[in-house]
Protein backbone atom coordinates (compact mmCIF):
# COMPACT_ATOMS: atom_id res chain seq x y z
CA UNK A 1 0.00 0.00 0.00
CA UNK A 2 1.09 3.42 -1.01
CA UNK A 3 2.43 5.71 2.25
CA UNK A 4 -0.01 8.16 2.97
CA UNK A 5 2.96 11.12 2.48
CA UNK A 6 0.45 13.83 4.15
CA UNK A 7 0.63 11.93 7.52
CA UNK A 8 4.39 11.10 7.25
CA UNK A 9 5.71 14.59 6.85
CA UNK A 10 2.86 15.91 9.70
CA UNK A 11 4.47 13.37 11.89
CA UNK A 12 7.49 14.57 11.12
CA UNK A 13 6.51 18.59 11.46
CA UNK A 14 4.97 18.07 14.58
CA UNK A 15 7.81 17.26 16.72
CA UNK A 16 8.85 20.50 16.23
CA UNK A 17 5.79 22.97 14.97
CA UNK A 18 4.15 25.07 17.45
CA UNK A 19 0.92 24.23 18.47
CA UNK A 20 -0.45 27.97 18.62
CA UNK A 21 0.35 28.79 15.20
CA UNK A 22 -2.22 26.05 13.54
CA UNK A 23 -6.15 25.53 14.26
CA UNK A 24 -6.82 21.51 13.48
CA UNK A 25 -8.42 20.55 10.76
CA UNK A 26 -7.52 17.72 8.57
CA UNK A 27 -4.52 15.90 8.18
CA UNK A 28 -3.52 17.53 4.87
CA UNK A 29 -0.54 18.99 3.41
CA UNK A 30 -0.45 21.40 0.80
CA UNK A 31 1.84 20.50 -2.13
CA UNK A 32 0.82 22.86 -4.66
CA UNK A 33 -1.98 25.00 -6.27
CA UNK A 34 -3.07 26.41 -9.58
CA UNK A 35 -6.50 28.76 -9.49
CA UNK A 36 -8.96 27.73 -7.51
CA UNK A 37 -7.33 23.55 -7.33
CA UNK A 38 -5.31 22.65 -4.52
CA UNK A 39 -3.22 19.21 -4.68
CA UNK A 40 -1.88 17.96 -1.43
CA UNK A 41 0.88 15.77 -0.86
CA UNK A 42 -0.26 12.23 -1.90
CA UNK A 43 -1.34 14.02 -5.50
CA UNK A 44 -4.91 14.37 -4.78
CA UNK A 45 -6.85 17.54 -5.53
CA UNK A 46 -9.05 19.67 -4.32
CA UNK A 47 -11.50 22.13 -4.51
CA UNK A 48 -10.03 25.00 -2.84
CA UNK A 49 -13.68 26.70 -0.91
CA UNK A 50 -11.06 28.96 1.58
CA UNK A 51 -8.93 30.61 -0.91
CA UNK A 52 -6.07 30.20 1.97
CA UNK A 53 -8.36 32.15 4.20
CA UNK A 54 -9.24 35.12 1.64
CA UNK A 55 -5.42 35.72 1.05
CA UNK A 56 -5.65 34.39 -2.16
CA UNK A 57 -8.65 36.02 -3.98
CA UNK A 58 -6.68 36.10 -7.58
CA UNK A 59 -6.32 32.40 -7.26
CA UNK A 60 -3.53 29.95 -6.67
CA UNK A 61 0.07 31.10 -8.55
CA UNK A 62 -1.58 33.41 -11.22
CA UNK A 63 0.58 33.84 -14.14
CA UNK A 64 0.78 37.27 -13.79
CA UNK A 65 1.69 36.80 -9.98
CA UNK A 66 4.17 34.19 -10.37
CA UNK A 67 6.32 36.11 -12.84
CA UNK A 68 5.72 39.23 -10.65
CA UNK A 69 7.54 37.27 -8.02
CA UNK A 70 10.05 35.66 -10.54
CA UNK A 71 11.24 39.21 -12.23
CA UNK A 72 11.47 41.06 -8.64
CA UNK A 73 13.28 38.24 -7.45
CA UNK A 74 15.89 38.65 -10.00
CA UNK A 75 16.76 42.07 -9.52
CA UNK A 76 16.06 42.55 -5.37
CA UNK A 77 14.69 40.76 -2.80
CA UNK A 78 15.58 43.45 -0.21
CA UNK A 79 16.86 46.91 0.83
CA UNK A 80 14.73 47.80 3.63
CA UNK A 81 12.15 50.29 2.57
CA UNK A 82 12.83 51.37 6.46
CA UNK A 83 16.00 53.06 5.21
CA UNK A 84 16.03 53.35 1.57
CA UNK A 85 13.14 53.64 -0.89
CA UNK A 86 13.39 50.77 -4.70
CA UNK A 87 11.29 51.10 -7.56
CA UNK A 88 8.19 48.89 -6.85
CA UNK A 89 7.63 50.15 -3.21
CA UNK A 90 7.46 53.42 -4.03
CA UNK A 91 4.91 52.72 -6.75
CA UNK A 92 2.85 50.95 -4.82
CA UNK A 93 2.16 54.07 -2.01
CA UNK A 94 0.66 55.96 -4.53
CA UNK A 95 -1.60 52.84 -5.94
CA UNK A 96 -2.59 51.93 -2.58
CA UNK A 97 -3.83 55.33 -1.64
CA UNK A 98 -5.53 55.92 -5.54
CA UNK A 99 -7.62 52.60 -4.72
CA UNK A 100 -9.47 53.27 -1.22
CA UNK A 101 -12.07 55.10 -0.75
CA UNK A 102 -12.10 58.89 0.52
CA UNK A 103 -12.14 62.19 -1.50
CA UNK A 104 -8.99 63.53 0.79
CA UNK A 105 -5.16 63.33 0.77
CA UNK A 106 -4.09 59.99 1.95
CA UNK A 107 -1.05 58.68 3.11
CA UNK A 108 -0.05 55.00 3.43
CA UNK A 109 2.01 52.91 5.77
CA UNK A 110 3.48 49.46 4.88
CA UNK A 111 3.89 46.30 7.16
CA UNK A 112 4.30 42.21 6.88
CA UNK A 113 0.90 41.10 8.07
CA UNK A 114 -3.19 42.15 8.85
CA UNK A 115 -1.87 42.00 12.69
CA UNK A 116 0.61 44.94 12.46
CA UNK A 117 -1.56 47.18 9.89
CA UNK A 118 -4.10 46.75 13.15
CA UNK A 119 -1.76 47.20 15.39
CA UNK A 120 -0.10 50.36 13.58
CA UNK A 121 -3.84 51.80 13.38
CA UNK A 122 -4.06 52.14 16.98
CA UNK A 123 -0.77 53.49 17.15
CA UNK A 124 -1.97 56.31 14.23
CA UNK A 125 -5.37 57.23 15.84
CA UNK A 126 -3.41 57.66 19.44
CA UNK A 127 -0.85 59.64 18.00
CA UNK A 128 -3.44 62.52 16.08
CA UNK A 129 -6.04 62.68 18.73
CA UNK A 130 -3.61 62.32 21.67
CA UNK A 131 -6.14 60.32 23.21
CA UNK A 132 -5.85 56.43 24.46
CA UNK A 133 -9.14 54.76 24.29
CA UNK A 134 -10.17 52.48 21.34
CA UNK A 135 -13.38 51.02 21.17
CA UNK A 136 -13.67 47.64 19.28
CA UNK A 137 -16.36 44.83 19.12
CA UNK A 138 -17.05 41.09 20.53
CA UNK A 139 -16.25 38.67 17.99
CA UNK A 140 -13.95 40.57 16.18
CA UNK A 141 -10.41 39.03 14.41
CA UNK A 142 -7.75 41.49 14.04
CA UNK A 143 -5.07 39.38 14.44
CA UNK A 144 -2.57 37.67 16.96
CA UNK A 145 0.38 40.15 17.89
CA UNK A 146 -0.47 41.96 21.15
CA UNK A 147 -2.42 45.35 19.79
CA UNK A 148 -4.48 43.47 17.39
CA UNK A 149 -5.33 40.71 19.87
CA UNK A 150 -6.39 43.18 22.08
CA UNK A 151 -8.91 44.49 20.33
CA UNK A 152 -10.07 41.24 18.64
CA UNK A 153 -12.98 39.35 20.64
CA UNK A 154 -13.22 36.41 19.23
CA UNK A 155 -11.44 33.00 20.88
CA UNK A 156 -10.43 32.49 24.84
CA UNK A 157 -7.16 31.19 23.54
CA UNK A 158 -6.13 34.51 22.00
CA UNK A 159 -5.89 36.09 25.77
CA UNK A 160 -5.60 33.24 27.74
CA UNK A 161 -2.13 32.93 29.48
CA UNK A 162 -1.38 36.10 28.16
CA UNK A 163 -2.13 39.11 29.56
CA UNK A 164 -2.00 41.78 30.43
CA UNK A 165 -3.38 42.55 27.21
CA UNK A 166 -2.75 46.32 25.87
CA UNK A 167 -4.81 48.67 28.13
CA UNK A 168 -7.30 50.78 27.02
CA UNK A 169 -9.44 49.06 24.62
CA UNK A 170 -13.39 49.05 25.32
CA UNK A 171 -15.20 46.39 23.88
CA UNK A 172 -18.98 46.58 22.49
CA UNK A 173 -21.21 43.89 20.95
CA UNK A 174 -21.50 43.42 17.20
CA UNK A 175 -24.26 43.29 15.35
CA UNK A 176 -24.08 39.91 14.77
CA UNK A 177 -26.70 37.38 14.13
CA UNK A 178 -26.43 35.85 17.30
CA UNK A 179 -27.16 39.28 18.94
CA UNK A 180 -30.31 39.49 16.75
CA UNK A 181 -33.82 38.71 18.37
CA UNK A 182 -36.58 36.79 16.01
CA UNK A 183 -38.13 38.80 13.77
CA UNK A 184 -36.38 42.28 14.85
CA UNK A 185 -36.83 45.01 12.17
CA UNK A 186 -33.14 46.81 10.80
CA UNK A 187 -34.27 49.86 12.63
CA UNK A 188 -35.27 48.34 15.88
CA UNK A 189 -31.95 45.59 15.72
CA UNK A 190 -29.88 49.26 15.32
CA UNK A 191 -31.81 50.96 17.44
CA UNK A 192 -30.90 48.25 20.41
CA UNK A 193 -27.46 47.89 19.12
CA UNK A 194 -26.75 51.54 18.39
CA UNK A 195 -27.89 51.68 22.69
CA UNK A 196 -25.11 49.00 23.11
CA UNK A 197 -22.88 50.85 21.45
CA UNK A 198 -23.25 54.38 23.63
CA UNK A 199 -23.67 52.50 26.66
CA UNK A 200 -19.65 52.45 27.49
CA UNK A 201 -20.03 56.25 26.43
CA UNK A 202 -23.23 57.04 28.60
CA UNK A 203 -21.62 55.61 31.69
CA UNK A 204 -17.51 55.35 31.80
CA UNK A 205 -15.95 56.04 28.72
CA UNK A 206 -15.38 59.67 28.03
CA UNK A 207 -15.88 60.16 24.23
CA UNK A 208 -13.42 62.77 24.14
CA UNK A 209 -10.72 60.58 25.30
CA UNK A 210 -11.56 57.93 22.79
CA UNK A 211 -9.36 57.70 19.61
CA UNK A 212 -10.77 55.10 17.32
CA UNK A 213 -13.71 52.99 16.87
CA UNK A 214 -12.56 49.93 14.80
CA UNK A 215 -14.65 47.69 12.67
CA UNK A 216 -14.62 44.94 10.63
CA UNK A 217 -17.44 46.40 7.96
CA UNK A 218 -18.15 42.85 7.45
CA UNK A 219 -17.38 40.57 10.25
CA UNK A 220 -15.33 37.61 8.83
CA UNK A 221 -13.95 35.39 11.44
CA UNK A 222 -17.57 36.65 13.28
CA UNK A 223 -19.42 34.63 11.31
CA UNK A 224 -19.54 36.84 7.76
CA UNK A 225 -21.88 38.99 9.21
CA UNK A 226 -22.91 42.67 7.68
CA UNK A 227 -24.65 45.11 10.06
CA UNK A 228 -27.68 46.95 9.23
CA UNK A 229 -27.07 50.30 7.14
CA UNK A 230 -28.29 52.49 9.82
CA UNK A 231 -26.39 51.09 12.34
CA UNK A 232 -22.87 51.98 10.78
CA UNK A 233 -24.31 55.29 9.86
CA UNK A 234 -25.01 55.97 13.19
CA UNK A 235 -21.98 54.75 14.38
CA UNK A 236 -19.41 56.77 12.20
CA UNK A 237 -22.47 59.69 12.83
CA UNK A 238 -20.82 59.57 16.44
CA UNK A 239 -17.23 59.30 15.53
CA UNK A 240 -18.10 62.26 13.24
CA UNK A 241 -19.65 64.53 16.45
CA UNK A 242 -16.83 63.28 19.15
CA UNK A 243 -13.30 63.54 16.84
CA UNK A 244 -12.82 60.33 17.10
CA UNK A 245 -11.11 58.18 13.90
CA UNK A 246 -13.42 55.70 11.96
CA UNK A 247 -11.07 53.16 11.39
CA UNK A 248 -12.12 49.37 9.57
CA UNK A 249 -10.16 46.43 8.54
CA UNK A 250 -10.46 45.28 5.46
CA UNK A 251 -7.85 42.73 5.75
CA UNK A 252 -10.42 39.45 5.42
CA UNK A 253 -13.38 41.34 3.19
CA UNK A 254 -11.17 43.86 1.37
CA UNK A 255 -10.09 43.43 -2.25
CA UNK A 256 -13.40 41.92 -4.22
CA UNK A 257 -13.86 39.87 -1.74
CA UNK A 258 -17.73 41.24 -0.51
CA UNK A 259 -18.65 41.49 -4.47
CA UNK A 260 -17.85 45.31 -3.91
CA UNK A 261 -13.85 46.42 -3.78
CA UNK A 262 -13.95 47.21 -0.19
CA UNK A 263 -16.67 45.76 2.17
CA UNK A 264 -16.87 49.43 4.00
CA UNK A 265 -18.18 50.39 -0.10
CA UNK A 266 -21.46 48.54 0.95
CA UNK A 267 -21.93 51.34 3.33
CA UNK A 268 -21.09 54.38 1.22
CA UNK A 269 -18.90 55.66 4.27
CA UNK A 270 -15.22 57.27 3.48
CA UNK A 271 -13.59 55.57 6.81
CA UNK A 272 -10.40 57.24 8.04
CA UNK A 273 -8.15 54.61 8.67
CA UNK A 274 -8.25 51.08 6.69
CA UNK A 275 -6.08 48.15 6.88
CA UNK A 276 -5.26 45.38 4.37
CA UNK A 277 -3.41 42.60 4.19
CA UNK A 278 -4.01 39.31 3.17
CA UNK A 279 -5.04 38.89 -0.60
CA UNK A 280 -3.18 42.56 -1.76
CA UNK A 281 0.24 40.58 -2.64
CA UNK A 282 -1.42 36.82 -3.26
CA UNK A 283 0.11 36.06 0.11
CA UNK A 284 3.38 37.23 0.28
CA UNK A 285 3.99 39.27 3.51
CA UNK A 286 2.50 42.73 2.88
CA UNK A 287 -0.21 44.76 4.57
CA UNK A 288 -1.04 48.38 4.67
CA UNK A 289 -2.76 50.89 6.68
CA UNK A 290 -4.28 53.53 4.19
CA UNK A 291 -5.20 56.89 5.77
CA UNK A 292 -6.11 60.55 6.28
CA UNK A 293 -2.30 62.10 5.43
CA UNK A 294 -2.45 63.81 8.25
CA UNK A 295 -3.53 60.75 10.82
CA UNK A 296 -0.69 59.10 8.92
CA UNK A 297 1.99 61.89 9.39
CA UNK A 298 0.79 62.19 13.17
CA UNK A 299 3.56 59.32 13.98
CA UNK A 300 7.73 60.33 13.53
CA UNK A 301 9.92 57.95 12.29
CA UNK A 302 10.98 55.59 13.30
CA UNK A 303 7.46 54.82 15.32
CA UNK A 304 6.07 52.66 12.63
CA UNK A 305 9.28 51.09 10.77
CA UNK A 306 10.19 47.38 9.73
CA UNK A 307 13.06 46.00 8.22
CA UNK A 308 10.85 43.66 5.74
CA UNK A 309 7.97 46.07 5.53
CA UNK A 310 7.01 46.64 1.84
CA UNK A 311 9.97 44.27 0.63
CA UNK A 312 10.07 45.15 -2.84
CA UNK A 313 9.35 41.27 -4.05
CA UNK A 314 5.79 41.79 -2.27
CA UNK A 315 5.36 45.29 -3.45
CA UNK A 316 5.73 43.70 -7.12
CA UNK A 317 3.53 41.20 -6.52
CA UNK A 318 1.07 43.73 -4.73
CA UNK A 319 1.11 45.35 -8.16
CA UNK A 320 0.55 42.52 -10.28
CA UNK A 321 -2.39 41.43 -8.07
CA UNK A 322 -3.78 44.65 -7.98
CA UNK A 323 -3.72 44.47 -11.69
CA UNK A 324 -5.56 41.19 -12.20
CA UNK A 325 -8.29 42.32 -10.10
CA UNK A 326 -8.93 45.13 -12.67
CA UNK A 327 -8.46 43.31 -15.84
CA UNK A 328 -10.06 40.42 -14.74
CA UNK A 329 -13.08 42.19 -13.25
CA UNK A 330 -12.50 40.13 -10.05
CA UNK A 331 -15.06 42.22 -8.44
CA UNK A 332 -17.57 41.92 -10.58
CA UNK A 333 -16.68 38.23 -10.48
CA UNK A 334 -17.51 37.73 -7.15
CA UNK A 335 -20.60 39.82 -7.21
CA UNK A 336 -21.99 37.13 -9.91
CA UNK A 337 -20.60 34.20 -8.82
CA UNK A 338 -21.96 35.37 -5.24
CA UNK A 339 -25.68 35.70 -6.25
CA UNK A 340 -25.06 31.96 -7.89
CA UNK A 341 -23.50 30.90 -4.40
CA UNK A 342 -26.71 32.01 -2.15
CA UNK A 343 -29.34 30.89 -4.90
CA UNK A 344 -26.96 26.98 -4.24
CA UNK A 345 -27.42 27.62 -0.92
CA UNK A 346 -31.14 29.02 -0.52
CA UNK A 347 -31.74 25.99 -2.23
CA UNK A 348 -30.08 23.53 0.09
CA UNK A 349 -31.62 25.57 2.99
CA UNK A 350 -35.17 24.45 1.45
CA UNK A 351 -34.19 20.93 1.13
CA UNK A 352 -32.08 20.36 4.69
CA UNK A 353 -33.58 21.31 8.36
CA UNK A 354 -29.95 21.55 8.94
CA UNK A 355 -29.03 24.33 7.34
CA UNK A 356 -29.71 27.69 9.69
CA UNK A 357 -29.02 31.39 8.09
CA UNK A 358 -27.35 31.75 4.67
CA UNK A 359 -25.24 34.90 4.65
CA UNK A 360 -23.41 35.70 1.63
CA UNK A 361 -22.02 38.98 1.05
CA UNK A 362 -19.91 38.41 -2.88
CA UNK A 363 -18.52 34.96 -3.04
CA UNK A 364 -18.19 35.20 0.60
CA UNK A 365 -20.51 33.87 2.66
CA UNK A 366 -21.56 32.16 5.76
CA UNK A 367 -23.91 28.96 6.75
CA UNK A 368 -24.70 28.23 9.55
CA UNK A 369 -25.09 24.60 10.48
CA UNK A 370 -28.01 23.76 13.56
CA UNK A 371 -29.30 21.05 15.28
CA UNK A 372 -33.63 20.12 15.44
CA UNK A 373 -33.80 23.20 18.02
CA UNK A 374 -32.34 25.78 15.52
CA UNK A 375 -28.94 25.63 17.64
CA UNK A 376 -25.81 25.48 16.62
CA UNK A 377 -24.52 22.01 15.69
CA UNK A 378 -20.55 21.79 16.05
CA UNK A 379 -20.59 18.26 15.56
CA UNK A 380 -22.51 18.03 12.48
CA UNK A 381 -20.55 21.29 11.02
CA UNK A 382 -17.71 19.42 11.56
CA UNK A 383 -19.03 15.95 9.90
CA UNK A 384 -20.11 18.14 6.91
CA UNK A 385 -16.59 19.42 6.55
CA UNK A 386 -14.88 16.18 7.06
CA UNK A 387 -17.36 14.44 3.91
CA UNK A 388 -16.32 17.77 2.04
CA UNK A 389 -12.67 16.80 2.55
CA UNK A 390 -13.04 13.38 1.59
CA UNK A 391 -14.98 14.27 -1.15
CA UNK A 392 -12.70 16.80 -2.65
CA UNK A 393 -13.33 20.46 -1.26
CA UNK A 394 -11.75 21.87 1.54
CA UNK A 395 -13.77 24.19 3.55
CA UNK A 396 -13.62 25.13 7.37
CA UNK A 397 -15.63 26.98 10.09
CA UNK A 398 -16.66 29.97 11.60
CA UNK A 399 -17.46 29.62 15.49
CA UNK A 400 -17.97 26.43 15.61
CA UNK A 401 -20.53 25.64 13.52
CA UNK A 402 -20.61 27.87 10.44
CA UNK A 403 -19.42 26.51 7.09
CA UNK A 404 -17.09 29.46 6.00
CA UNK A 405 -17.30 29.87 1.95
CA UNK A 406 -14.53 32.33 0.74
CA UNK A 407 -13.19 30.17 -2.90
CA UNK A 408 -10.98 32.09 -4.90
CA UNK A 409 -12.27 34.73 -7.36
CA UNK A 410 -11.33 33.30 -10.12
CA UNK A 411 -12.94 30.16 -9.79
CA UNK A 412 -14.77 28.63 -13.26
CA UNK A 413 -17.84 28.09 -13.40
CA UNK A 414 -17.34 24.42 -14.47
CA UNK A 415 -15.25 23.97 -11.26
CA UNK A 416 -17.95 25.87 -8.90
CA UNK A 417 -20.64 23.44 -10.89
CA UNK A 418 -18.30 20.20 -9.24
CA UNK A 419 -17.48 21.85 -6.13
CA UNK A 420 -21.05 22.78 -5.07
CA UNK A 421 -21.97 19.11 -6.29
CA UNK A 422 -19.39 18.38 -3.16
CA UNK A 423 -20.98 20.78 -0.87
CA UNK A 424 -25.10 19.20 -1.82
CA UNK A 425 -23.28 15.65 -1.62
CA UNK A 426 -22.36 16.22 1.85
CA UNK A 427 -25.43 18.05 3.04
CA UNK A 428 -27.36 14.47 1.39
CA UNK A 429 -24.58 12.17 3.18
CA UNK A 430 -25.45 14.23 6.58
CA UNK A 431 -29.00 14.14 6.13
CA UNK A 432 -28.85 10.22 5.62
CA UNK A 433 -26.57 9.85 8.77
CA UNK A 434 -23.93 8.20 6.33
CA UNK A 435 -20.65 10.00 7.68
CA UNK A 436 -18.03 8.03 9.57
CA UNK A 437 -16.93 10.22 12.31
CA UNK A 438 -13.99 12.19 11.27
CA UNK A 439 -10.86 11.05 13.77
CA UNK A 440 -10.52 14.57 14.52
CA UNK A 441 -14.55 15.20 15.85
CA UNK A 442 -14.87 17.20 18.24
CA UNK A 443 -11.23 18.80 18.33
CA UNK A 444 -11.34 20.54 14.51
CA UNK A 445 -11.74 24.22 14.16
CA UNK A 446 -11.44 27.06 16.66
CA UNK A 447 -11.41 27.26 20.54
C1 LIG B 1 -10.18 40.82 9.68
C2 LIG B 1 -8.78 40.37 9.93
N1 LIG B 1 -7.89 41.26 10.39
C3 LIG B 1 -6.62 40.92 10.62
C4 LIG B 1 -6.18 39.64 10.44
C5 LIG B 1 -4.77 39.28 10.77
O1 LIG B 1 -4.03 39.12 9.61
P1 LIG B 1 -2.64 38.31 9.66
O2 LIG B 1 -2.98 36.91 10.01
O3 LIG B 1 -2.08 38.51 8.30
O4 LIG B 1 -1.79 38.96 10.71
C6 LIG B 1 -7.07 38.67 9.95
C7 LIG B 1 -6.62 37.28 9.74
O5 LIG B 1 -7.38 36.35 9.66
C8 LIG B 1 -8.40 39.05 9.71
O6 LIG B 1 -9.30 38.15 9.28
Amino acid sequence: MATDQNKEILNVESKARATAGRISYFDMVVESAKGAIVTDANGREYYDLLASASAINVGHCHPKVVSAVKEQADKLLLYTPAYFSNVKTAELYSRLAAITPGNFAKKVALGNSGSDANDAMIKFARAYTGRQYIVSYTGAYHGSTYGAMSVSGVSLNMTRKMGPMVPGVVKVPYPDHIQRHKGESDHDYSVRMFQLFKLPFDTYLPADETAMVLIEPIQGDGGIVKPPQEYMDMVYQFTRENGIVFAVDEVNQGLGRTGKMWSIDHFGIEPDLMAIGKSVASGLPLSAVVGRAEMIDALQSPGNAYTTAGNPVAAATALATLDVIEEENLVQRSKDMGERAEAFFKRCQQDFSFIGAVRMYGFNGGVDIVDENGNPDPDATNRILYRMYELGAIMISLRGNTLRFQPPLVMTDDEWHHASAIILQAFVDEKDGMIKEPDAAGHIGWS
